[in-house]
């Protein structure tokens, strides 16, 4: 199991660079099995969900190139054939995104068997509503053996109002409609810009998509899709982290290659704190200058505070005077950070959806353990700036999301190296 060891105490100076979003690549994807033709990725990150989404389309027949030169990040996905349109467990299990593989694959094929994603650290993150809505457009949907059984002999539109935002059902539908029969209007939608990406892909592609970003979306069916290159936005949740990561360690830190406009919510919070930012069309240059002060967060759909960025803004708040609270809104358990914060010498209590941190305390060096994505990148803050060498463990949670972490981190003071192999250096 991969560790890493940092050592904590120097501000962060200099530029940092941000990369291509994973939660717009899975789904942008997912989206080449909707046509024979090939579709370009450029902009994608080298991190592990994207090797497991590799994997999971190659053994359904795709034929998938993915390269990662310095100049480009890119990926070339041919589904000319998709000989065997089954998701299986031992992909599936280890990444839920692939149920976003479920509506393309009706789509193509009329037919899909997508292992069903069993819940993950942060929650039970059940998929019923990409279910019904696939169900409102004609598929018949039988659950066996662990196993989603999906069939139709051609997908109808519909009206589906979302009983719960949800962004990877909103994606998955979309990706159903684009080539149903007939029109689709659809409400409660997630706004999330990673639905306004795969719109924008799926257009490109000869889809009919309006109103993606908003709560309601309508789409007119057609016939067939044809292939397309695309950019992946730049992961906003990265971005985020890098500023709070200037933020605790009170460097100056340019966070580039990002898109400000689509981290607004976040970067409102983080003034109210006192951090310093600099605002630039691709970039956010963070200053520390006066003291960080507390303030309390509410986790919403997007364009709200992003439950992504909890862990990490809980990991700031322990050094902001007074005491702030941070309510999860979205997942019923993600406070799994709160433990290992606290065996860092934080002083947080949870309260159910609510976690109340006192803040200005000295944070100690200790050896902890990643849990899920975010509580690994909250632990990776919080390490930055307490005191001594912390080893944190199982950091394959953070190589899911954040690509070569230690290296960009590096680049810009930070003492972190990485115990054990590197990922996606042979
Ligand atoms: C996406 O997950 C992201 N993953 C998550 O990022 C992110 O935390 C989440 O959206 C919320 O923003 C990807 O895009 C690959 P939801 P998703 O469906 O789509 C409930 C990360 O760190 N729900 O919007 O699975 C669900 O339980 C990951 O990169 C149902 O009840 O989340 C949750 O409480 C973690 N039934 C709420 O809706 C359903 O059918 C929102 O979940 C679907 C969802």
């Amino acid at each position: 199991m991969d560790k890493f060891v940092i050592r904590g105490g120097n501000p962060l100076l200099g530029t940092i660079k941000v990369s291509g979003a994973k939660n717009s690549a899975l789904p942008c994807m997912a989206a080449a099995i909707l046509t024979e033709d090939e579709v370009i990725l450029e902009n994608i990150p080298q991190v592990r969900d994207i090797e497991t989404e590799r994997r999971l389309l190659e053994s359904m027949g795709a034929e998938v190139e993915l390269g990662y030169g310095r100049a480009q990040h890119r990926t070339s996905i041919k589904c000319a054939v998709l000989s065997d349109p089954v998701a299986k467990y031992e992909i599936v299990k280890t990444m839920r995104a692939s149920s976003l593989v479920l509506g393309p694959l009706i789509a193509r094929t009329g037919m899909a068997r997508v292992a069903m994603p069993g819940g993950c650290a942060i929650g039970g993150r059940p998929i019923d509503l990409h279910i019904k809505g696939l169900e409102a457009m004609g598929a018949t949907i039988t659950q066996e053996h662990g196993y989603l059984e999906a069939r139709t002999n051609r997908l109808k539109g519909a009206h589906i109002v979302f009983d719960k935002i949800t962004v990877t059902g909103t994606e998955d539908l979309l990706m159903a409609a684009v080539m149903a029969e007939g029109e689709s209007l659809f409400e409660n939608c997630a706004r999330e810009p990673e639905v306004i990406d795969l719109a924008a892909l799926l257009n490109a592609m000869g889809a009919q998509i309006k109103g993606a970003g908003t709560s309601t979306i309508r789409i007119k069916g057609v016939a067939k899709l044809h292939g397309a290159r695309h950019r992946i936005n730049p992961d906003r949740i990265e971005a985020g982290t890098f500023l709070i990561a200037g933020a605790i360690t009170g460097g100056d830190l340019n966070v580039d290659c990002c898109n400000p406009a689509h981290l607004g919510s976040l970067l409102g919070k983080l003034e109210q704190c006192g951090v310093k930012l600099d605002i630039g069309k691709e970039n956010v240059r963070v200053r520390s200058g006066n003291k960080l002060v507390a303030a309390d967060i509410t986790t919403e759909e997007y364009p709200g505070f992003p439950t992504d960025m909890q862990a990490q803004y809980m990991a700031l708040a322990t050094q902001a005077e007074g005491t702030s609270v941070v309510t999860e809104n979205i997942f019923e358990n993600r406070f799994m950070h709160v433990g290992e914060l606290n065996r860092m010498g934080a002083n947080i209590t949870v309260q159910g959806r609510s976690a109340t941190v006192r803040g200005g305390t000295k944070l100690q060096s200790a050896a902890v353990m990643c849990s899920d994505l975010r509580a690994s990148a909250a632990l990776v803050l919080a390490a930055l700036v307490a005191d001594g060498e912390s080893i944190l463990d199982r950091v394959y949670h953070m190589d899911r999301g954040y690509e070569r972490l230690e290296e960009k981190l590096r680049g810009v003071g930070a003492q972190i190296r990485r115990m054990g192999e590197v990922f996606g250096k042979k």
